[in-house]
Formats: structure tokens, sequence, C-alpha cells
């Protein structure tokens, strides 16, 4: 359904985001209610639009008379980049992006698209949820017209194609694979030896089977919610990457706020949050079943130290290219060592 409608359809929406924001913010006339728009471009059954039905329900049963709050999944809005765009014009108020395409508006965001950053989703969610960490991240595009109020869970990273197991790197070469529009993830698969091939999320399916490319890299909803495990053969587990999602919002729109809206809408982003990862956690877990069983997607688990030894001189080459993420990345490293510990009492126990 999202396939059909993107093109005129897609244009035409645009056209009039584009035209409301000129008259921003948006009002719904017959009941005075502002409009709230939430664009992102998972499915209805994905953790994320779960997340933000709770948020629209928070938000309506607390200021309901006020805002009326609007979710568009599926890219009707566009791809990422297009919806982050129209977050920063203010045409819409809220939009869910890939850290990775963030990468492209500030790059601070860089750090967390680095290959083999987290040892553990332990570690990865504890730094995540570390505002010593994230604080300065998250905050630090006001001037660009956004902020990151929550940060959605998008697991583990592993890559999956037609017609071949992945078991070393060396299996990747020659293959087209698509990635993420980042120069990152790019330069990773420069670094893979495989041909990266970026692209939006929503063109992926069609790209696979076409043969345009040869497979993709995503985490396991990948497969099920959007349809890919239909077009590939073969998952296999490099989990070379935890990228979050990052639940962006419109400056404007939140400096509108009176304070008692303010912190109703902060718990809503919190509820929104919580309630993403719980569901993710359930979910991911069946997404695998159902690949296996209902799809036929044959999971393999090769050794991890070539894939981890061909992309980590990126860890190097990011730092020396852009030192101000070096504050961040030691923090990082410490929170990985931390959670290690933890981790390894704990086993003890
Ligand atoms: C994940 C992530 C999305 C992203 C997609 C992609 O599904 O949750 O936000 O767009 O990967 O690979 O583009």
């Amino acid at each position: 359904m999202t396939k059909k409608l993107r093109s005129p359809l897609l244009l035409g929406i645009l056209s009039l985001l584009f035209l409301l924001s000129a008259c921003s913010p948006s009002q719904d006339e017959s009941t005075a209610k502002r409009i709230i728009r939430i664009g992102h471009n998972q499915s209805q059954n994905h953790p994320t639009h779960i997340g933000m039905l709770e948020f629209e329900s928070f938000i309506e049963d607390n200021l309901g008379d006020k805002y009326d709050i609007q979710l568009f999944p599926s890219e009707l809005l566009g791809t990422q980049t297009n919806m982050v765009q129209l977050t920063q014009t203010g045409a819409i108020e809220i939009t869910v992006a890939s850290n990775s395409i963030l990468e492209t508006f500030n790059d601070q965001f860089e750090i967390f698209n680095l290959p083999y950053l987290f040892d553990s989703q332990e570690a990865y969610r504890a730094a995540m949820d570390d505002p010593e960490i994230v604080g300065e991240i998250f905050e630090g595009t006001r001037e660009s017209g956004f902020v990151t109020k929550a940060w959605l869970d998008a697991g583990i990273r592993n890559f999956y194609v037609t017609d071949k197991m992945i078991e070393e790197p060396s299996d990747l070469q020659g293959l087209k694979i698509r990635v993420q529009q980042s120069p990152t993830n790019v330069r990773m698969m420069q670094l893979l030896g495989g041909s990266a091939t970026p692209m939006g999320f929503g063109d992926v399916y069609t790209a696979i089977q076409s043969g345009v490319i040869d497979g993709a890299e995503n985490n396991e909803l990948a497969l099920t919610e959007n349809g890919h495990g239909d077009v590939v053969n073969y998952y296999s587990y490099t989990m070379h990457q935890m990228i979050p999602d990052e639940v962006i919002v419109n400056v404007a729109f939140l400096d509108s706020l009176d304070e008692e809206e303010e912190a109703i809408f902060e718990e809503a982003f919190q509820i929104m949050q919580d309630t993403q990862h719980a569901s993710w956690k359930e979910k991911v877990e069946v997404a695998k079943e159902t690949a296996q069983d209902k799809m036929g997607v044959t999971f393999n688990y090769p050794e991890i130290k070539p894939f981890k030894d061909a992309v980590l001189p990126l860890h190097e080459e990011t730092l020396e290219r852009n030192p101000t993420l070096k504050p961040v990345y030691q923090a990082i490293q410490q929170k990985v060592d931390e959670i290690n510990k933890q981790m390894e009492g704990e086993n003890e126990e």
C-alpha cells in the first residue's frame, strides 16, 4: 500500500505540508485544536508505531482539548531525509529518523553510527539512556530547528542477501549492498569489501526483488515488517551496528508550549520510548521465528572478529577527522567496560 501511495500522492502530501508550513502552527478550524503531525517510515504493526499510539493516547487524554495528534506511518510523508527537513521547517512537528541519517544534519550523530561501538545490547541501551553521553548530541541541533526527545530501539544490524550466506568479509566482495544514506555506512561497506548502494528504506524491497542490489543490512524486523524476508534467503549475524532511531521535534513547537504542557509532552515522550522498547524486545523474537519458519530465511552466525578487524580503522579515521567526538567516544568506552564488568559479576553469582 505504501509503495503505491508514494509518487503522485506523496508529492501532493508534500506540497500540502509545505503550504501548511507557511501558516504554521496548524490549527483545526472546526475544533480550534492544534494539529501535531508525526511522521515515520515503519508499518502500523511496528514497535515504533505502537509507541506513537501510546504517545497519542497520553497527549489526547491530558491535553485533548488543545492538541490533535496525527500519525503518518510508512513513509507517507516521504523518506526519513524528507521528514527531517519537514521537521526543521515546522511543516511537521515530530519525526522518527535513524541516527544514520542525522549525521548528515549534524556530525555529532556520527558517533552512534560507528560499527562495533558496543559489545552488547546492554551497553548500547545504557549508553543511550545516559544523559552525560547523549545530552549534548540530542540538544546540539537546536539551531537547525530540531532537538531529540527520545531514542527508539532498532536492534542490531546484520547482513542479508539473496543467494549467499555471509561467513567472512570476503563473501561481501562484489556484492551490491544497500546501506543507509550516510557517509559512515558507505565507508563501512568499503572497508568490508562490498559495494555500498545508498538508498531510502522504502526502496529496498523492490531493489532486491529486481536484482538492482544483492542484499542489505538491518535488524530482523526488516525481514518481516518490511517483507524483505520474501526476497532474501540468508541472514548473517555479523552484528556490526546498533543504531538507534531518534525522535526529533521541531524547536518552535516545543518553545510554544507552556510549562504545564511541556511537562505533559515530556512524560509522553518517555512513555513513547518505554512502550517502543518493550514492544521491540517482544517483536524481535517473533520476527526471527517468522522469518525462519514462514519465510524460509536461513540464519547463520559467522565469527565476528574478522568483520570487526576490517572496520575498526573507521573509529580512528572518524575521531581524527572529527576530534570533537573524542570525549563522548571515551565516555562510551567507559560505559561499555562498566557494563561488561557488571555482566561478568552477574554471571559469576
Ligand atoms: C531500521 C530503522 C529505520 C531505518 C531503517 C533503514 O529499520 O529503524 O529508522 O530507516 O533501519 O535501514 O533505513
